[in-house]
């Protein structure tokens, strides 16, 4: 059982207050990603969590004892850098078993935890290699295990992934996930990459600027952003936004786009922000959507799906089509809005409506 609860955490370094009095509860064996634009204070949280940063105030409790002023070494976790620091001279058995040695773990028992987490993460003909004879990749995966052979209840990882190229991102994504499932830990994962905060937690926990914004699952956070932040935040490509007026029966967008209103409760005259996402502007009408007149600017295929980048009177958006939408730049297009699905912002606190 190890839950981590943070209880107003405030760091401050000097007047600068990096972290503004966060609550958080992680569960016991859940995945929780940290996610959030750099600076906004993940870093910090998780050294505060492993105890490498002092706390200005608030408490943080792990199975729900105090750990606070707990020492790193007491507090039973374990930690996997961004630059994860292996030994060079050493090999990766040894690496492995170098923190164990230091915590006086017996012998018998460090070769039994090192093949066990060899053999989760796909170790075991790499032992007796040194770190310079491994790939990027393989590197990575020493760090992990080097974190697991502590059998902390609690694992924290900050942006492990970042110093790989492209395709081994995916790949140790799907390797992570894979190692929850098979490790009984509580894992705490920065990121400042939101497909990996979508595709790899069971829940994200989005920050901005020292706060916790949003705490949800991956659908929960994408179809139900609380603010403005959020919804630019999550979703690639991103969100579309225009600011606009709400007016009887319908709203009206800057550039003088006029939409059909279909919600009731907001007051004419409110100045809002209406947000879109890409899939849902079509190129055919259907059922609740808003016409709105475009010309096609780029045209950029995935093979399963085309991004198209189109300039309405509203001004520039994108939007996804099928694979062939047989558009070229300069061809004028009907857009179709699906206003259901379209997200209201206050266009002063950016919160949802
Ligand atoms: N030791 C320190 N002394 C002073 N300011 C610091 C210190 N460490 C971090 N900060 C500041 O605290 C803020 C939060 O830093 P932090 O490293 O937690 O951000 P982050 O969310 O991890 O960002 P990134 O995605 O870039 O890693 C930043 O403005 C940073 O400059
Ligand atoms: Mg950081």
């Amino acid at each position: 059982m190890a839950d981590v609860v943070l209880d107003k955490v405030v760091k401050k370094f000097g007047e600068a207050e990096v972290v503004a009095g966060i609550d958080l509860t992680v569960r016991d064996l859940e995945f929780c990603i940290l996610v959030g634009p750099s600076g906004c204070g993940k870093t910090t949280t998780l050294r505060m969590i492993a105890g490498l940063e002092e706390v200005t105030s608030g408490d943080i409790r792990i199975a729900g004892q105090s750990v606070t002023w707990t020492p790193p070494r007491d507090r039973d976790i374990a930690m996997v850098f961004q630059s994860y620091a292996l030994y060079p001279h050493m090999t990766v058995r040894k690496n492995l078993s170098f923190a164990l040695e230091l915590h006086k773990v017996a012998r018998a028992e460090i070769d039994r935890r090192i093949a066990e987490v060899a053999q989760i993460i796909g170790l075991t003909p790499l032992l007796d290699r040194k770190p310079r004879q491994l790939s990027g990749g393989q590197r990575q995966r020493v760090a992990v295990g080097a974190a697991l052979v502590r059998q902390a209840g609690v694992l924290l990882f900050d942006e492990p992934l970042s110093n790989l190229d492209a395709k081994l991102r995916v790949h140790m994504r799907t390797e992570l996930k894979r190692l929850h499932q098979a490790v009984k830990s509580t894992m705490v994962y920065v990121t400042h990459d939101q497909i990996e905060a979508m595709t790899m937690g069971d829940r994200i926990v989005i920050m901005n600027g020292g706060r916790i914004v949003q705490v949800g699952t991956a659908m929960e956070v994408y179809d139900h952003p609380t603010s403005r932040f959020v919804a630019g935040f999550i979703g690639t490509p991103p969100m579309n936004f225009f600011e606009g007026e709400i007016g009887n029966g319908s709203l009206a967008l800057q550039g003088g786009v006029q939409l059909p209103f279909l919600r009731e409760g907001a007051k004419p005259g409110r100045k809002i922000t209406f947000g879109i996402r890409p899939e849902h502007i079509y190129l055919r009408t259907r059922e609740n959507t808003g016409r709105v007149p475009a010309t096609i600017e780029v045209v950029e295929p995935l093979g399963h799906r085309t991004i198209l980048t189109a300039r309405c009177a509203a001004g520039v958006l994108q939007l996804e089509a099928e694979a062939m939408p047989g558009l070229k730049p300069g061809d004028a297009a009907d857009l179709f809005f699906d206003l259901p699905r379209a997200h209201l912002f206050d266009q002063a606190t950016e919160c949802v409506l």
